[in-house]
């Protein structure tokens, strides 16, 4: 029975289980302003009001929903291709898009 105790301690250790996750807000400890620059801005520019490569997006994403938006992250819509992020992740940017960057 020694070892009971130190399982313990290695998967509090271990940190994210599933239901840690699922706990978690759409931010826990990822940074969506990070996550943006690094995925959307490409396309989309710092500021979200367009590309050549990607249309403005204040007056599109008005109006949807973070599980909207974090779908066409995941499964792509029209042109823009699927990106690789994980729920958490396309949550996160999508949080931020609405809440900071299209924000008034
Ligand atoms: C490779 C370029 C590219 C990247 C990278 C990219 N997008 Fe897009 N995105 C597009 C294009 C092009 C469209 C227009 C798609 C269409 O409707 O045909 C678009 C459309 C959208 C829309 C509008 C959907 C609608 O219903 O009008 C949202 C929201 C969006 N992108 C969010 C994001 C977010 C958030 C990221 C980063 C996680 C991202 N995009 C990364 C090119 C890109």
């Amino acid at each position: 029975m020694r070892w009971l105790p130190l399982f313990a301690v290695v998967l509090m250790l271990a940190g994210c289980g599933p239901a840690e996750q699922a706990a978690g807000s759409a931010n826990g400890d990822l940074d969506g302003g990070a996550l943006y620059l690094d995925h959307c801005a490409v396309c989309h520019g710092y500021d979200a009001r367009g590309t050549d490569r990607g249309p403005d997006l204040h007056w599109r994403v008005r109006g949807m929903s973070v599980e909207e938006i974090a779908d066409v992250i995941i499964l792509g819509q029209g042109a823009m291709k699927p990106l690789d992020l994980d729920d958490d992740e396309a949550d996160t940017v999508a949080f931020f898009l609405l809440d900071v960057l299209v924000a008034e």
